[in-house]
């Protein structure tokens, strides 16, 4: 009897790793998932271990193969997602990170990005990237750790070898999708969606940037190869003498908000989806144009196939969102993150309390690298399930933002919004979502649709799945949530919400 085959997809992000595996009507056969460490050397720095990253990698796929008794060899192919913008050297021949990964939530580079500004650099990079200059992006990382790595660890170096040996090959730069690919193929490869978060590749023309690269001071030889999301002719296999102990094709990589975009089958011109994970990630396909925003937003590579131009999308991207749900944990207002529903609808309202979570700077629509967390309004009477309230209200005002600012760019009026990501399973927080934005919200029945649709980029190159119409067939309704908040009262508590932003704005000094 031949066994069943399925399609692996490994979901490296910010928070941690989980390896899942699909079926071919996108259900979830098998799931492992592992955190990894957050590292904070300095206030406003984020770091993490890419040899963590990577054992827990190996480790994810074999617990899942392991715990749903698959062979490797029933995978037909493997897709990759990640966090983006993180940023990563590591030495080609030893495979040694040369530094820890800076993660895309780090503001070390803040300065270095407002000497841009001043040196009139900002329409340029608009224009070619799609981006908002911010330390967000790759590219001042790469900078940052070219300047700064540590020499001991690249053994024989010296420090001001790090940049002659870039030069030649022998020091490779990536993004989190390279560092899997790489070490589960050997080859060094990104995919577009990827390269288009770097600030160094321009999305109009499609290739990295002489300008952008030598603004940079960064070699064009330690760049990875930039292929499409799913991508017909493989980045390469793993070894069947490796970890895995098998040869499987690995197909597809996308950044882990185009990867949602995707796996929620937004593959037309107007789809949207929000997904909300750590930050929030709002996603509209423009399809082939690459729209401009005039209010904030980002315009970026959404995917590509083979043989098929590159799709866009307007995203307007909010930094922290899940992550503020951690941080009430982190400083136990709360035990786990369910208890957040039970504590806000203890009371009717925030009793006028805002919670502005800019803890690491302020993205769309506002841009603002200096912005740090604030709550203003607090009373005596204040308790910590008006904090927790003012928390999950933080999410709905930062996604109506965006939301906003999405319509006026694009001129459509949003319709039904799909949302995915860890916090929608929070009914109360989709309920509010809903109220606040005065529009639908649809929610599927596989919420982690990253690694979902990094499965289908790599499904549809192996041929898996053979057209995009099966994977729209697979998408599920789990429920719908419809305003239920009259629109004045709605209006009147957003109203208050960008003062309260207003305030926050700015804070932060070298
Ligand atoms: O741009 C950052 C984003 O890709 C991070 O996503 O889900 O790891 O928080 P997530």
């Amino acid at each position: 009897m031949t066994q069943d085959t399925y399609v692996g997809a490994v979901d490296q992000g910010t928070t941690g790793t989980r390896f899942m595996v699909f079926d071919h009507d996108g259900a979830v056969v098998a799931n492992a998932y592992e955190k990894h460490e957050q590292i904070y050397p300095e206030p406003g720095w984020v770091e993490h271990d890419p040899i963590e990253i990577w054992e827990n990698t190996k480790s994810v796929i074999s617990e899942a193969l392991r715990e749903a008794s698959l062979d490797p060899d029933q995978l037909e192919g493997i897709g990759v997602t990640n966090q983006r913008e993180t940023t990563m050297l590591w030495d080609a021949d030893s495979g040694r990170p040369v530094h820890n990964a800076l993660v895309w939530q780090d503001r070390r580079t803040t300065r270095r990005v407002e000497e841009l500004e001043d040196d009139g650099r900002v329409e340029e990079i608009r224009e070619k990237t799609g981006l908002e200059p911010d330390a967000y992006f790759s590219a001042t990382k790469a900078e940052w750790l070219l300047d700064n790595a540590d020499p001991i660890k690249l053994q024989r170096s010296r420090p001001e070898d790090i940049r002659d040996r870039a030069a030649s090959g022998e020091i490779l730069f990536g993004t989190i999708d390279s560092w899997i690919v790489w070490n589960l193929t050997g080859n060094h490869i990104t995919d577009v969606t990827n390269a288009s978060r770097t600030m160094l590749y321009n999305i109009r023309e499609t290739e990295w940037d002489d300008d952008l690269l030598a603004e940079f001071d960064v070699p064009r030889e330690m760049l990875p190869e930039v292929r499409p999301s799913s991508d017909d002719d493989y980045y390469g296999y793993t070894d069947a003498d490796g970890f895995l102990g098998a040869e499987v094709p690995v197909a597809g990589a996308l950044g882990d908000q185009q990867a949602a975009l995707f796996g929620q089958t937004c593959f037309d011109e107007g789809d949207a989806k929000n997904t909300y994970g750590t930050g929030s990630f709002f996603l509209m396909n423009t399809g082939n144009e690459a729209v401009k925003s005039d209010h904030g937003l980002l315009t970026t590579i959404g995917f590509q196939r083979s043989g098929e131009p590159v799709q866009y999308a307007l995203e307007g991207a909010i930094f922290i969102t899940g992550a503020a749900i951690e941080w009430l944990e982190d400083v136990d207002l709360i035990d786990n993150p369910a208890q957040t529903a039970e504590l806000a609808r203890s009371v009717d309202s925030t009793d006028g309390v805002y919670l502005v979570p800019a803890f690491t700077g302020l993205g769309a629509p506002h841009w603002d690298q200096r912005a740090r967390g604030t709550i203003v309004g607090m009373t005596r009477g204040t308790g910590k399930e008006h904090i927790v309230r003012a928390t999950l209200e933080s999410i709905a005002y930062q996604t109506r933002d965006v939301a906003e600012a999405m319509e006026a760019d694009s001129g459509i009026e949003m319709g039904t919004l799909r949302v995915d990501g860890g916090a929608v399973k929070n009914n109360f927080l989709c309920q509010l979502q809903s109220n606040i934005i005065g529009t639908d919200l649809v929610r599927p029945v596989v919420d982690e649709t990253t690694a979902l649709g990094s499965a289908y980029a790599a499904g549809l190159a192996v041929g898996y799945w053979e057209t995009v119409d099966e994977l729209r067939d697979n998408w599920q309704v789990d429920r719908e949530f419809t305003p239920e908040m009259d629109a004045e009262r709605a209006d009147r508590m957003y109203s208050r919400w960008d003062d309260a932003v207003e305030r926050a704005k700015d804070w932060a000094r070298d």
